[in-house]
């Protein structure tokens, strides 16, 4: 696959663009949910404007009053000709795909197309949190296959949960995490193949949440499910929402391989109805005119990586941190740091500061962190200064 470098971009670092001061005049998630004298890094939104594309084409919109319903392929087009410029992947067939309101309700309508209401769903703890709340909120059991102590795939221990979902005849799907959150891990093609080959032969349905695909920040490629041998059965869940930060202009598109066009194709027409029109278009502009802006933040995380490694090698050496090689999430073992099992709870009680706790992501995140490093250096370096204070008062109680 070809792969282009982010050093290439003309762009300022959209990491560096907003102070502190206007980040906290948000009225999103992140900002709101903890009183101000609280850091937030925590949940995934990052601290970047948008991309100038994404505000004229929303901003010509508004002044038009084109506010009514969407219409069209021009997202699948989009995403169809990123995904060959990319990943040098040009099996992304339009007509295989279709819009949903976002990628968590995309993926319990891939779920429903392949199992009924009790069968079992495979996931890869530690992993991202709504891949248990919305598999058991639609009836299915969550049976866990966990990443191995390396954070990759462990094959034999997907073939033990594979098989034991499909006892006694049951349906099953494979809910894949790919790029993976909150590890950062980049599946390869031949773990992917792995996993494809493991799929056909116990009769798993993959259905592969991709939504942090555009976010490779390391050396890896990133390789779409759909695109490796046995991947055909396969569907996919693709946004431009991690990316671009567009979380709040709900559209996201699900992708079938030629093997499952069938099976997509008896999606209920109403899901079609969720997404509105300007999550559409901002989605797609993004994917079509928003790569520069793209590659500047890829350069910005890559060195806001490698500033949080120098951080906590210099002030909290007792946290463990791999940097992953897609997303912007940092998976820190802080175990050795004596802190319990939930470190997030001390740094946010003792340090003001607003890390996720591992332990709603399943089997292995006890003891663990997730730390939002979509943010300016200043503000990691405010984050770790909080960090060690907190570790260092809980010392001394
Ligand atoms: C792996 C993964 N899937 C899905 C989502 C949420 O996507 P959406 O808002 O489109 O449902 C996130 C958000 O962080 C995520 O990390």
């Amino acid at each position: 696959m070809t792969r282009i470098p982010h050093e290439t971009s003309g762009e300022p670092n959209p990491l560096n663009a907003l102070t502190l001061d206007s980040l906290r005049r948000r009225t999103s998630m992140k900002w709101r949910t903890y009183p101000e004298d609280v850091l937030p890094l925590w949940v995934a939104e990052m601290d970047v404007p948008l991309a100038e594309p994404v505000v004229r084409a929303l901003t010509e919109a508004l002044e038009a009053g084109d506010t009514g319903y969407p219409v069209g392929t021009a997202y699948a087009e989009a995403l169809a000709a990123f995904a060959e410029k990319r990943w040098g992947w040009g099996g992304l067939a339009v007509e295989r795909t279709a819009v949903v309101p976002d990628v968590m309700l995309g993926v319990v309508e891939m779920l429903k197309l392949v199992t009924g209401p009790g069968d079992p769903v495979v996931v890869n703890p530690p992993v991202y949190p709504p891949f248990y709340d919305f598999v058991r909120h639609m009836d299915r059991e969550v049976v866990e296959a966990p990443l191995g102590a390396d954070g990759r795939l462990d094959p034999g221990v997907l073939e033990d949960a594979f098989r034991q979902a499909v006892a006694g005849g049951r349906r099953a799907a494979h809910l894949l995490c790919s790029p993976h959150n909150p590890t950062g891990t980049v599946h390869t093609a031949e773990e992917l193949s792995a996993v494809a080959a493991l799929a056909e032969r116990y009769g798993v349905r993959v259905v592969a949440d991709e939504i942090h695909a555009p976010l490779v920040v390391g050396e890896a490629d990133f390789v779409p499910y759909l695109s490796v041998p046995g991947g055909e059965r396969g569907l996919s869940l693709m946004s431009a929402s991690k990316a671009w930060n567009l979380a709040g202009l709900k559209a996201a598109l699900a992708v079938a391989g030629p093997a499952a066009a069938d099976d997509l194709a008896r999606m209920p027409e109403e899901v079609g109805h969720g997404p509105s029109h300007l999550g559409v278009l901002a989605h797609t502009v993004a994917l079509r005119d928003g790569t520069a802006w793209l590659d500047a933040l890829l350069t910005g995380l890559d060195a806001n990586r490698r500033l949080l490694t120098d951080l906590l090698a210099e002030h909290l050496p007792a946290i463990r941190y791999r940097p992953g090689d897609a997303t912007y999430l940092a998976w820190l073992d802080c175990r050795a740091l004596g802190l319990g099992d939930d470190p997030a709870r001390v740094f946010l009680e003792h340090g003001r500061v607003a890390l996720n706790s591992g332990l709603p992501f399943g089997t292995g995140g006890a003891g663990h962190a997730r730390l939002n490093l979509a943010a300016s250096p200043e503000v990691l370096e405010e984050a770790v200064r909080r960090m060690t204070a907190a570790v260092e008062r809980t010392g001394r109680d």
